[in-house]
């Protein structure tokens, strides 16, 4: 194995993984990547977890950080889309496990991605680790991601299973997708508006996920957000402050966004209040956005300074 630690990312090439790559090779690590796209490089393999293929060379890993999955949020749910975000979880898991199985090492990690939709529906629950499953797709896709991860534990590899929350970055993710809107004066709470967001600034999901690489002690599940979960209505008015643009429009109801998401629209409906504690308080993770004016004052006061809008310090 190479003298410089590596890292495998799956899923590398999306949002969370283009981020993970620039702070691990700042840090010193060798990054090499797992995509279906062909094009490969000496850092660059090729997989295609769906016809079980895997370029062997890529397991020459210290760590597998896997991120690989179709998108929760791309495209309305229909039988296949549902089908596709489950299978290209647990098939990357399953021929990731298989072929390591036939090699003679391993690596001494595999942090999965998996997700807060885990919990389902909990209205104001404060959900720990410990919580029990909640009740639809989400739900059911979770869980089937995390048993995949757990045949790792098999080969004595440390799993650490990361329930991510909604991701905010600057461009990409469902910050843009929430800040639109509000820019053009078209925005407004969805639904009731008081369902819970557990929302993680990008920086803090990737330094999660190096702290997992790092810290021995980080296994099983952890909950992947910052320490003040909000409701979808209190996010939409700080978006606005910061923006300093006024939230005119009433709420969008629930009946519309099920005419126009189907039952995709269960993302923004579902309220999912979670704890970061085990993060915090048991692995001592120190969050540098762990209030939400902070990440939004970072994401988007550089989008105000590239594209000319204003934006204010929350304050007033
Ligand atoms: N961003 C969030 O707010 C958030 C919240 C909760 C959980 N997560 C989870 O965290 C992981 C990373 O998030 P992300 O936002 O970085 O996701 P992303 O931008 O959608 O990237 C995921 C990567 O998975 C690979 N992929 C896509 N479809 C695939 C398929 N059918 N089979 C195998 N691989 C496929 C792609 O890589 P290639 O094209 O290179 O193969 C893609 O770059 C995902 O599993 C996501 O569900 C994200």
């Amino acid at each position: 194995m190479a003298k410089q630690p590596t890292v495998l990312i799956c899923g590398g090439s999306g949002l969370i993984g283009t981020r993970l790559q620039e702070i691990l090779r700042s840090k010193g690590y060798r990054v090499t990547l797992l995509s279906r796209s062909k094009t490969q490089g000496s850092d660059r393999f090729y997989w295609d977890p769906a016809q079980g293929f895997l370029n062997i060379d890529a397991l020459n890993a210290n760590h597998i950080v896997n991120l690989a999955g179709a998108g929760v949020a791309d495209k309305k749910w229909s039988a296949k889309r549902k089908a596709e975000i489950i299978d290209s979880r647990v098939d990357s898991a399953d021929i990731l496990y298989k072929k390591l199985t036939e090699q003679k090492s391993y690596p001494q990690s595999y942090i999965s991605a998996s997700a807060i939709g885990y919990y389902g529906d909990r209205g104001d629950e404060m959900l720990t680790e410990d919580a029990r499953r909640g009740d639809g797709f989400l739900a059911e896709t979770t869980e089937r991601w995390e048993r995949a991860a757990d045949q790792f534990q098999k080969l004595k590899i440390r799993t650490v299973k990361l329930r991510i929350g909604v991701v905010l970055a600057q461009s990409g993710g469902a910050l843009e997708k929430l800040s639109m809107p509000v820019r053009w004066m078209a925005g407004a709470p969805l639904g009731s508006g008081k369902q819970y967001m557990s929302w993680i600034h990008i920086e803090d999901m990737c330094r999660m996920i190096v702290a997992a690489i790092e810290n021995k002690k980080w296994t099983g599940v952890v909950n992947g957000v910052a320490p003040e979960p909000v409701t979808n209505r209190e996010m939409t008015e700080r978006i606005a402050k910061m923006l300093d643009k006024p939230l005119i429009l009433p709420n969008v109801p629930e009946f519309a966004l099920r005419l126009a998401m189907g039952e995709m629209a269960d993302i923004v409906l579902e309220s999912t209040r979670v704890s970061c504690e085990k993060a915090q308080n048991d692995y001592g993770f120190k969050f540098s956005y762990g209030d939400l004016d902070s990440a939004l004052r970072d994401l988007l006061r550089d989008k105000n300074e590239d594209g000319g809008e204003s934006a204010n310090d929350g304050a007033s």
